[in-house]
């Protein structure tokens, strides 16, 4: 903990499994190990890649400059109210980890975004979301340090400008801060969000009517492990692509074709959000392997390593599905990963 290393392997430090390494690297359980590490003669001029949880990244090279893994923990009550616990949590803890421990509490609001790979620190730069519930929905404010001088700032819910998947520090931000803590705006009486099918079905399953967050979180688990693969079995980063918004016109053509093609209301105006999962299967990828990389069996949207498979062969298998998808559709998907 905060040594800088030389040529580190990366092969524990991302889900998918693949093997790069670090020119240099170092994990910082502080704030001021952070404010060391941007300070470093050896680093300076070089990349930097700001490492949480590595759930949602795919490495296809070396990395030519320094990887900062930040390992920042603790969970603290900062305020409550009549309505609400305000929450801040350390970047580097684990994010299913807290959101169990805020259940422990009674603390509700993240009980929908159970099981997700990363940190907490993560968590608000691709505005994470799962069945019902995203992150910008229980956030209060951040703060991050300034890469170029080390200084500490707070962002509040409109600087971080939340759309689905997406935030300021995937645009404008993108490359200068480095988050350190998240605080969350936790209710104390639940709003139960069933609303998407699969929770009140497998609630159903599970013999639960009037469900605590415990239990929806329970039945979320249930779902995910249903259909995802477990990165510690089979590498993987969750949904590789985005679902892409596509104009309620092109739409209608294609529904004309594909009477059963899923689709979701869209945050652009006379737009529409369809399933890439369901647009990939239909080109045939869905537990198709190719060499040592695939897409699940399961979760067609999911990309995986069978054991062995390079970045560059995962992403090469991504770039064959963006073509199939566009050709045989028409539509241009995006990927959620970050590639390296
Ligand atoms: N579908 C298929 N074939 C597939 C996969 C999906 O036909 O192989 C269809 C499903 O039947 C369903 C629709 O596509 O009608 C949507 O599938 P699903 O409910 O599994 O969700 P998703 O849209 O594929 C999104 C998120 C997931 C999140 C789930 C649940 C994105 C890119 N992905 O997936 O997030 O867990 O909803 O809310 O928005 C992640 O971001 O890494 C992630 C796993």
């Amino acid at each position: 903990m905060n040594t800088l290393l030389v040529n580190q392997s990366l092969l524990a430090y991302n889900t998918f499994g693949v093997e790069a390494t670090a020119r240099y690297f170092m994990e910082a359980d502080s704030l001021a190990a952070v404010q060391t590490a941007l300070r470093l003669p050896e680093v300076q001029g070089l990349p930097l890649l700001v490492l949480g949880g590595g759930s949602n990244l795919l490495f296809t090279r070396n990395f030519e400059g320094l990887v900062l893994k930040i390992s920042l923990k603790g969970i603290e009550l900062l305020d409550e109210d009549k309505q609400f616990y305000y929450v801040r949590a350390a970047a580097g803890e684990n994010w299913h980890g807290f959101v169990q421990h805020c259940i422990a509490h009674g603390w509700a609001g993240v009980e929908n975004l159970s099981l997700i790979p990363g940190t907490v620190g993560a968590a608000p730069i691709q505005n994470i979301g799962a069945y019902g519930v995203e992150l910008k929905d229980v956030f209060e404010e951040l703060q991050a340090i300034a890469i170029a001088d080390g200084s500490l700032h707070t962002f509040s819910h409109s600087d971080c400008r939340f759309a689905y998947r997406e935030s300021i520090f995937k645009h404008q931000a993108k490359g200068q801060y480095i988050i350190i803590s998240v605080t969350f705006r936790l209710s104390k009486i639940p709003q139960i969000n069933t609303s998407y099918g699969a929770i009140s079905q497998t609630l159903a399953e599970m013999g639960i009517a009037s469900p605590t967050i415990a239990e929806v979180s329970r039945a979320v688990i249930r779902i995910r492990q249903s259909k995802l693969p477990d990165p510690a079995e089979l590498g993987n980063a969750g949904s590789f692509f985005k679902n892409p918004e596509i104009p309620k016109t092109q739409f209608e053509a294609l529904q004309h074709q594909y009477p059963d093609m899923p689709a979701y209301p869209a945050a652009t105006p006379d737009c529409v959000k369809v399933a890439a999962g369901w647009l990939i299967e239909q080109c045939g990828w869905k537990g198709k392997r190719m060499g040592n990389t695939g897409a699940h069996r399961k979760q067609a949207l999911v990309l995986v390593n069978y054991g062995g498979a390079s970045g560059m062969e995962i992403w090469q298998l991504a770039q064959q599905i963006q073509a199939s998808v566009a050709e045989k559709f028409g539509i241009c998907l995006q990927p959620e990963v970050n590639i390296i």
